[in-house]
């Protein structure tokens, strides 16, 4: 039986095509200040025609590999967490593994939205440390940027909004003390479904999408901002605490904090909740906006790659989003 589940590669993969404030305000009323101010964002990435969320996804996979010096016939199992499908059904994930030729190993996409990372993060750990898989590779992948509003009706919600792939890759670890998945807890409350939710196209409804629902920019994401952050900034610091309580750790023994990249400010304010000092934290959201359940690996891979996360180190991850959904994890990198 494995003790536990230890990351061994991490990989990223964002659009080339940047999309910067000053663009926006060329398709909505909005301005560089209002977006840099209530967010942070900077700029965010979004694909070009024809480029698909499994192309992102697979390129932070070989990243992942490379890092690990292993190869697709190495992986057990894919576990892929998205709220933007490449296609409704089947999903992402199949079509992530036809373009890395994964021969006949199991892949399931995974809806928890920006939660998702961490909910997939626990179900790798639990096959691994049962034994089922000895390889799991866990993936964040997000296209937001072909379902956005770009109208000033939208102006809330598509400025916050990247595109991006991230990958990690777990395996099976049988030292105690050693690198690895120290914890994760999720939760969710699915009564709040509604504050932040794409209503169509749905199966509850026939047809599926209706001339009238593209009309009224049903096909379009919703979000109450403010219901949304307040419930974000009680939520995540509770999680945090919570998963560093079941481990055996406190707040002080945590090197690095790696907060869901949804609102700059969201993340300043559950720092200052915690006392966190700033140094402790580290955010991309100003170059990427909010890539949902590819936020944390996105920032987890360029922490590992820039030297801000080092062996031994203990790093705390920590998400908020629709579902409503959240979640905490805490690793000792190695
Ligand atoms: O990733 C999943 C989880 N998501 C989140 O955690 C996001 C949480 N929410 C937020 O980050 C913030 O609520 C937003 C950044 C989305 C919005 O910021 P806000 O400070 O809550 O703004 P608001 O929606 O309350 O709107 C304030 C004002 C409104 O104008 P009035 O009614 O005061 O005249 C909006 O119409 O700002 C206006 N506004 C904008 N103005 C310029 C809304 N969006 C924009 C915009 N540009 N893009």
């Amino acid at each position: 039986m494995a003790l536990r589940s230890h990351v061994i590669g991490t990989g990223m993969c964002v659009p080339d095509r940047v999309v910067t404030n000053a663009d926006l305000t060329r398709w909505m009323d909005t301005s560089e200040e209002w977006i840099e101010q209530r967010t942070g964002i900077l700029e965010r990435r979004w694909i070009e025609p024809g480029q698909r969320p499994s192309d992102l996804a697979r390129e932070a996979s070989h990243a992942a590999l490379a890092q690990a010096g292993l190869e697709v016939g190495d992986i057990d199992c894919i576990l892929l967490a998205t709220l933007s499908a490449e296609h409704d059904f089947p999903g992402t994930s199949f079509f992530l593994h036809e373009a890395l030729d994964a021969g006949n190993v199991p892949c399931i996409d995974l809806r928890a939205q920006c939660s998702g990372f961490l909910y997939a993060l626990q179900m790798a750990d639990a096959l691994i440390r049962s034994d089922v898989h000895r390889r799991v590779l866990v993936l964040g992948c997000e296209v937001h940027s072909t379902g956005l509003d770009v109208s000033t009706e939208g102006r809330d919600v598509t400025v916050i909004f990247g595109d991006g792939a991230g990958a990690v890759l777990l395996e099976a670890s049988d030292e105690a003390d050693g690198p690895g998945v120290l914890g994760v807890r999720v939760h969710a409350e699915g009564k709040h479904a509604r504050r932040l939710w794409t209503e169509a196209p749905s199966s509850a409804a026939s047809p599926r999408l209706t001339a009238e629902m593209i009309e009224k920019g049903r096909h379009f994401p919703f979000m109450d901002g403010r219901f949304v952050f307040k419930h974000a900034v009680t939520r995540m610091p509770e999680v945090l605490l919570e998963t560093l309580d079941a481990t055996g750790h406190a707040l002080a023994d945590v090197d690095l904090f790696l907060f869901h990249q949804a609102n700059l400010r969201i993340n300043e304010f559950v720092a200052q909740k915690l006392e966190i000092p700033a140094e402790k934290v580290l955010n991309n959201i100003q170059r990427y906006g909010n890539c949902s359940a590819a936020a944390l690996p996105i920032l987890l891979a360029e922490a590992s790659r820039s030297g801000a996360l080092e062996p031994g180190q203990l790093v705390s991850l920590t998400a908020f989003g629709s579902g409503f959904t959240w979640g905490s994890a805490l690793l000792r990198w190695g």
